[in-house]
């Protein structure tokens, strides 16, 4: 090798040292405690590697020892300067009284080529949120999901007849079924489609709905973007959505929508709200509503946020289940006295279910199933700007995301004593007053927190209430031990498939 090349190689070196001495500097100069980073890495090493996922990252960052005195921690994704907030009262902070410092997600697309990731309500960033959140909000008040309520029983009573065509004391891998359940309710109540998941073993729509939470690398690749480098997202023309997966609901969507166009039937679900949206847009040639995908994006991602999480917690709370007999017994026998002798439960009263209410929190407690929450820090221009008051008397440089361990705080002992016991009765009336729900966020928090959060403990519950009912749920020799969580994946899914034995009852 030629000396000018040596020296070249050198003097490069020298500079990348430099400028990571000086970037990995960042939050000790402002004065804030920060995790000791490692070169190129930052402080994502194990995610990078596809060693954990993004959520247990930030998990395994909110842990790290030496911080547990730590209000919030400085870390670095890659050489991205970010923030973790463990103190709940800075959290509250955060995500509730300074909201409007806060209102974006830190994780972004690309604008120019992913209308569909870009402008779905998860996304989009204000002031296009507030508008959007608001247009749709309505499609979730109760009594929009009490209209709804019929047809999610319905869905219900085919869950029943699934289970019942299953050879007797079947193994199944529960998380398909649940799955197959959760995704034929959206599809009746977002779009009004029939999606046979339940009744049709090789329903089209449920293969294409499982696809959208398929991992691969290149998927892996995507989403390591969106979620730590978005300045890069364009460059890279990542996309929040497969091919297939958008093909699948753009496919879909336009048939639905067409449908009710035609047919000028109302049901003031998620598609007369589109439809709407399209109507008001004619006027207004910039309206980003007159573009199909604008209308396509909103439903992808009630798709796939709508179906994935309830069927989640489904199956986690089946395998706790099937851990603790006396939990399983006591939850079957409140089901048998709330159905009596009808073959549904009704609205009101599932709702008002307690014991089957402790379950799926204590459920949601221990699995969290989104696993973190983030947001982004934009100071204004003028005014009043963000800082870390009490904590620091530093502002917050516009840009900077933040992250919130939700796993880490809902298994953390100060506020949930033996956090890895599954023990509904932390719930339970009576223990409501040693209960810090400042330390339970499973939907988020504050104004961004989840728009589905009604819809899908109902979903949940309603499945669990029709799957146990005359059904009980057992161990067999492929059930794993405990719960690994998957690498690649977005939300807390299991790294093994869990299998459990159905018996009748
Ligand atoms: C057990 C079920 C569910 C869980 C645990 C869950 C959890 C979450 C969490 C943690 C967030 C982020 C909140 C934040 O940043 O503060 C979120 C946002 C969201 N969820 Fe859910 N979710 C569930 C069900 C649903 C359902 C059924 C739908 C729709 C059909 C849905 C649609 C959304 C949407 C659209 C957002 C973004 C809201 C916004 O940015 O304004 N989720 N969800």
């Amino acid at each position: 090798m030629s000396t000018e090349i040596l020296l070249l190689i050198a003097t490069l070196a020298i500079i990348f040292y430099i400028w990571q001495r000086r970037t990995y500097n960042f939050w000790e100069r402002l004065g804030i405690k920060q995790i000791k980073p490692s070169p190129i890495f930052g402080n994502m090493r194990r995610f990078l590697t596809a060693k954990v996922s993004f959520y247990e990252q930030i998990k395994l960052l909110h842990n790290t020892p030496g911080f547990e005195k730590e209000p919030l921690i400085g870390v670095y994704l890659l050489h991205r300067p970010g923030v973790v907030l463990r103190d709940l009262e800075l959290i509250k902070t955060v995500m509730i009284k300074k909201f409007n410092y806060f209102t974006n997600r830190a994780l972004q697309t690309d604008p120019h080529h992913d209308p569909l990731g870009y402008n779905n309500l998860f996304f989009v960033r204000n002031p296009d949120w507030k508008d959007l959140r608001s247009k749709i909000s309505p499609v979730f008040t109760s009594g929009k999901i009490k209209q709804m309520y019929p047809l999610m029983i319905e869905i219900g009573k085919n869950l029943e007849n699934h289970l019942e065509r299953l050879p007797v004391d079947s193994m199944i891998a529960i998380k398909n079924t649940c799955a197959r359940f959760t995704t034929d309710l959206i599809a009746t109540l977002a779009f009004g489609i029939n999606a046979n998941s339940l009744s049709d073993v090789n329903s089209e729509f449920f293969k294409n709905n499982m696809g959208i939470f398929e991992v691969s690398l290149s998927r892996g690749f995507d989403f390591m973007i969106i979620f730590m480098l978005p300045a890069l997202a364009t460059l890279t023309r990542v996309k929040a959505f497969s091919k297939n997966t958008s093909n699948f609901v753009r496919r879909s969507i336009s048939y639905v929508l067409a449908e009710r166009e035609k047919s000028g039937l109302v049901r003031k679900d998620l598609v007369d709200v589109l439809l709407a949206m399209k109507r008001e847009a004619v006027a207004e040639p910039d309206n980003k509503a007159n573009q199909l995908d604008y209308l396509v994006a909103q439903a992808a991602i009630f798709q796939s946020a709508g179906f994935e999480t309830s069927s989640s917690t489904m199956t986690l709370t089946l395998f706790e289940l099937s851990h603790n007999t006396e939990i399983q017994d006591r939850l079957r026998q409140e089901i048998k006295d709330y159905f009596g002798d009808e073959d549904h439960i009704d609205y009101e009263r599932i709702q008002e279910m307690p014991y089957l209410t402790q379950v799926v929190n204590e459920t949601l407690r221990k699995y969290p199933i989104a696993g973190y929450v983030e947001r982004e820090c934009i100071q204004p221009s003028s005014g009043e700007r963000f800082t870390l008051a009490p904590y620091y008397n530093v502002e917050l440089p516009s840009g900077t995301p933040v992250y919130v361990s939700t796993l880490a705080i809902h298994r953390d002992e100060r506020y949930w004593p033996d956090p890895e016991k599954y023990d509904p009765e932390r719930f339970a009336p009576e223990n409501r007053n040693n209960l810090n729900m400042d330390a339970y966020m499973p939907f988020g928090i504050g104004p961004r927190n989840c728009i589905g959060m009604r819809l899908g403990l109902l979903q949940s519950k309603l499945g669990l209430v029709h799957l146990l009912r005359n059904h009980r749920v057992h161990r067999c020799e492929k059930t794993v031990k405990s719960i690994q969580f998957a690498p690649m994946s977005i939300v807390l899914i299991s790294k093994d498939e869990i299998f459990l034995k159905l018996e009748r009852v």
